[in-house]
């Protein structure tokens, strides 16, 4: 798929069917996500695919903060995806040490250019994705037994498509750009 096309034609999709998104598929998707750039390339993302049940209906009750929007979306999801990531090196010095004035806030921001270049990479494959972050990241980790070592940085529902949403409004490019 061209890049600008996929860029602009990906969607948040809050509706799937009941297919599961297979092991090829997602090694696929995921092979293409690890290109995504990080801090001195510690890649610290990881990819969580959550498809038991019982899983996906305890992080729908227990971890959404009661936001209805999510909890719609997670309990008719077949395919969940837990982005998390390695705790305490992008951004920070081998002592320990924040390297910039930034703290903690370089970890998260490499979780999200993965997500996205994930995203990108699954609407090539046909693969809708929302991300949610609206969520309770400790009952998540909790849920899914996640290594103390990381921390849960979104969580998305991903599968294949049953909506065919519209593009919210954009912001005028002047709005967004500024040249000096
Ligand atoms: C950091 C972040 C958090 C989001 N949280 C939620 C959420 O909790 N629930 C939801 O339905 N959508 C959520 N979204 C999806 C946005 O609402 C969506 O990206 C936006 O409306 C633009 O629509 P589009 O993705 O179709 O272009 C989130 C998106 C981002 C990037």
């Amino acid at each position: 798929m061209e890049t600008i096309q996929c860029i602009k034609e990906r969607r948040s999709v809050r509706k799937f069917t009941n297919e599961l998104v297979s092991e090829a598929v997602m090694k696929q998707i995921v092979e293409a996500a690890a290109y995504a750039p990080s801090w001195k390339n510690t890649q610290i993302t990881r990819y969580n695919l959550i498809q038991k049940e019982e899983l996906i209906q305890r992080i729908a009750k227990d971890a959404t903060l009661q936001f209805q929007g999510n909890i719609k979306i997670l309990e008719n999801a077949k395919n969940i995806l837990i982005i998390s990531y390695v705790k305490g090196r992008s951004g920070f010095e081998r002592d320990g040490s924040y390297t910039t004035s930034k703290g903690e806030q370089w970890q998260m921001f490499d979780a999200g250019i993965a997500t996205q270049t994930f995203c990108l990479a699954a609407h090539n494959y046909g693969i809708g994705t929302v991300i949610m972050g609206i969520f309770d990241e400790k009952e998540v980790a909790k849920i899914i037994g996640l290594p103390e070592t990381e921390a849960v940085a979104a969580i998305l529902a991903i599968g294949y498509p049953d909506e065919d949403p519209a593009a919210p409004k954009r912001k005028d490019v002047d709005v967004l750009l500024r040249i000096k």
